[in-house]
């Protein structure tokens, strides 16, 4: 983390003295001097003014500033950014392997992003999200899915509140605007016999991209405007930690059933492919572990993985 940058941050608009700087980060004069001509050579908008100081008015666009996003989580977290990486995820589990705090591992250009079910995901660089969260912990392997329906929760209520539109999950983990999917989450763990070790939650939000997919929508096709990446994302994380309180204090249930609210298709007559037969009948739950329940006249089948699609 670059510390003069985060103080130049945490006064943007606004002079702050070279002395100030570099008491704060414990630098030398010339130092902070050196270091605020090094951000300016990197696309950096800063004023330098003499007897003023400095005054930061420009960041460089379509990248994203780990120092930047740290301001704004409200969690403490450990943050991984690289400019570009294969996968958020495989790249967290590298990581978490031997790392014991909450981490984030984010890109500007993901360039092999894995989709569920072996499938690719596709981010355009500088304009989407593509993060992993990775958690450690140590509980049953039951829990995993709770975290899944946290980050998908906290996901719909940040897009439903900057979009002002109908935002719904869809089964077992997308979520969709107007029908189109605007984003995907992927969840993978490490477990050691039968416990929950490590959890990564990878997920991928279009927000500035226009995708050509005709099922596929982002921020700006549903509103027509630019978001601000480190807003979107500090406000998801604040909030799925908000709601990991709650869980940890209050039980599931309420975020649970929360969820359920905004749940595509349920009670309603659905159709499942799980890559190797189609389930067809009515979607009547979700349990706690991610299993959906269909029900077809007398006979009631439970759906582990597969694509949900509604009649
Ligand atoms: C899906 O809908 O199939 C899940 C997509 C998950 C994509 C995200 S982007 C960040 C993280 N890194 C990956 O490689 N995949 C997840």
């Amino acid at each position: 983390m670059d510390l003069v940058l985060r103080a130049l941050l945490a006064n943007q608009g606004k002079f702050i003295s070279g002395a100030q700087i570099a008491e704060m980060v414990d630098l030398s004069r010339t130092a902070v001097w050196k270091r605020v001509q090094s951000l300016i050579e990197n696309g950096y908008g800063i004023d330098c003014i003499k007897k003023k100081g400095y005054r930061l008015h420009t960041l460089p666009k379509d990248r994203l500033i780990p120092e930047k996003l740290s301001l704004l989580c409200s969690h403490p977290l450990e943050f991984f950014y690289k400019p570009e990486i294969d996968s958020t995820n495989l790249w967290a589990k590298e990581v978490m392997v031997r790392y014991s705090e909450s981490s984030l591992f984010f890109t500007d250009k993901q360039y092999a992003g894995k989709g569920r079910l072996g499938r690719q995901w596709e981010s355009a660089p500088g304009k989407d999200i593509a993060f992993s969260l990775g958690l450690r912990m140590n509980t049953d392997v039951c829990h995993y899915y709770q975290y899944t329906v946290l980050m998908a929760l906290a996901v719909r209520n940040i897009l439903a509140s900057s979009l002002q539109n109908e935002v719904k999950i869809k089964w077992p983990n997308d979520i969709y605007i107007n029908n189109k999917k605007i984003c995907g989450i992927l969840t993978e763990m490490i477990t050691e016999e039968n416990r929950l070790k490590t959890l990564i939650i990878g997920v991928g939000i279009n927000i500035n991209s226009e995708p050509k997919l005709p099922q596929a929508t982002s921020m700006k096709m549903v509103s027509g405007q630019e978001y601000d990446r480190h807003i979107i994302l500090s406000e998801i994380l604040n909030t799925f930690f908000k709601m990991r309180e709650i869980m940890d204090t209050y039980g599931f249930s309420t975020l649970y059933e929360d969820w359920k609210k905004h749940l595509m298709g349920l009670f309603q007559s659905v159709r499942i492919d799980t890559g190797k037969y189609i389930v067809e009948g009515t979607l009547e739950d979700v349990n706690e572990q991610g299993i959906a329940v269909i029900r077809n006249g007398d006979h009631v089948e439970h759906v582990y993985s597969g694509d949900l699609f509604v009649s």
